[in-house]
């Protein structure tokens, strides 16, 4: 097992108390002390942190400008984190009591604690300075993080065949909806969303704006009783942001769900807890959450009805540890719900250059739903010229992996980037169509994708003939 060097220990407070004292400047000089701390930081990660060579790592670009908003409503509270053994190398400045773990899978993690106001550094730090990804989980005790990662089915999630229900059949379906997905829809979504100040988890926008997205949905499900909607709160460290879930309940197979997730959260990684920071959050994820609703417009539209129960969600606080849908796949978990494929959207909307659509992201996955990921991908998609690749995204870096740490097999297909990586304007006041070149057509892509896993994961009811003229074919 993995030993806590007293000495990066100490090296770790003196960093945390360079960074205690960047706290009391005024805004304009904090940003050159964190650098100064941060730079520090990447040394000692030089000395002591090993990158895979295995799988390509996301890359993210640096961060925009820090503002002048400082309002915290409590910065000390302390949040208790699991990360990578990699992610707390880089972030042992601001993170206290580190004690060493191991998920079913062998991987070496880390819970420590972390003062909420430097919750957002995590990723600065292991995006902006080591080039790689820095999820985490989050926790309001030490107690649940424990438990959690005691409890983390991960292996299981990852490696259990559930190749029966992944089968390519509903051809006929498919080819009618890939047709009908609209730009201009993407468009409006990722714009409305996107001019809320923000989505921040613990503001009154990040609250307004999920009960404007359950509304949209309910809409689109009008006049249909086996469609309803729901706000779940049950999640006792999102602040007052609901997740936002639609159900379709399955025709004859209802007790297995297939579920198309997004996180409907943004956040500014310069402003920290400020209510009011801005944080648009286009590509990141108001274009998961169009995704989504235009995959739903077009299901509903014609009356369509799935073998197997359908969820969209749109989960709160991804962006402060996956807690929303941490929260969604445990309470699963516990009620025993079967669920039988989880699809992740997650930025779609960004490509720059000369690289493939799509990036199936490869780690924290299940096996099979990966392998159908590709099979679908090809049969749908590259024939209209599309082309794949794949990308590890690191421990945590969004919310596939709470259901696959809960045991449910997960996948996720990730925007195209820029040739050097990942979207630049990430986390920024830059996250805006704007940056995208006032389009939505990357977006269009991910929704033919979801729309081809919607229809052979869920299946199409058969229409059965009892007289009359003959319906139109449903695949
Ligand atoms: N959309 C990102 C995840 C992401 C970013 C994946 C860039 C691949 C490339 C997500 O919202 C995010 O920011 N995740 C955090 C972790 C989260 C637990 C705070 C991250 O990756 O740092
Ligand atoms: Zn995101």
């Amino acid at each position: 097992p993995f030993l806590l060097i007293p000495t990066t220990l100490l090296l770790g407070m003196l960093v945390s108390v360079v960074m205690l004292r960047s706290d009391t400047m005024r805004a304009a000089h904090a940003p050159a002390v964190r650098t100064a701390a941060a730079a520090h930081l990447t040394r000692l990660d030089t000395a002591h942190g090993a990158e895979s060579a295995e799988a390509p790592r996301l890359r993210r670009g640096a961060v925009g400008p820090a503002t002048a908003a400082w309002s915290q409503a409590d910065p000390f509270a302390p949040v208790y984190v699991v990360t990578s053994r990699d992610t707390w190398q880089g972030i042992r400045g601001v993170a206290r009591n580190a004690v060493a773990r191991r998920d079913s899978t062998g991987m070496p993690l880390v819970i420590s604690e972390v003062r909420a106001d430097r919750l957002s550094e995590i990723g600065h730090y292991v995006h902006a300075k080591e080039r790689r990804c820095g999820g985490y989980f989050a926790f309001p005790s030490r107690a649940q993080a424990e438990d959690f990662v005691g409890a983390g089915r991960s292996m299981q999630a990852m490696t259990q065949s559930l190749l029966a229900h992944y089968t390519l059949d509903n051809q006929a379906t498919v080819e009618r909806w890939l047709p009908q997905v609209q730009e201009q829809r993407l468009y409006d979504t990722i714009n409305h969303l996107s001019s809320y100040r923000n989505r921040y988890y613990a503001s009154s926008y990040g609250k307004t704006s999920a009960e404007w997205i359950r509304t949209h949905w309910q809409s689109l499900a009008a006049g249909r009783s086996d469609v309803s909607t729901e706000l779940f709160t049950a999640c006792s460290n999102c602040s007052t942001q609901p997740s936002v879930i639609l159900t379709i309940q399955g025709w004859d197979l209802p007790n297995e769900v297939v579920v198309l997730g997004a996180h409907l959260d943004s956040i500014n990684a310069n402003t920290r807890t400020d209510p009011n920071q801005i944080a648009p959050g286009a590509d990141d994820d108001a274009s998961g959450i169009a995704t989504l609703t235009e995959t739903l417009r077009i299901a509903l539209s014609e009356g369509w009805r799935p073998r197997r129960t359908v969820k969209f969600m749109g989960y709160a606080a991804e962006e402060v540890g996956l807690r929303g849908s941490n929260a969604i796949a445990q309470s699963f978990l516990a009620n025993g719900v079967n669920v039988v494929g989880v699809l992740q959207a997650d930025m779609t909307n960004y490509k720059a250059g000369a690289v493939s659509d799509m990036r199936l992201i490869s780690d924290y996955s299940n096996a099979d739903l990966k392998n159908f990921f590709i099979t679908l991908f090809d049969t749908y998609l590259a024939p209209m010229g599309l082309t794949r690749s794949s990308v590890a995204c690191g421990y945590a870096c969004s919310d596939h992996a709470s259901w696959t740490n809960a045991g449910y097999p997960a996948a996720m297909m990730f925007e195209a980037g820029g040739p050097n990586g990942s979207y630049p304007y990430i986390h920024t006041t830059s996250d805006t169509l704007a940056t995208m070149g006032e389009s939505a057509q990357n977006s269009v892509k991910f929704t033919q994708f979801a729309l081809a896993y919607l229809a052979e994961t869920a299946k199409t009811k058969p229409i059965k003939v009892t007289g009359g003229p003959a319906p139109m074919s449903e695949g």
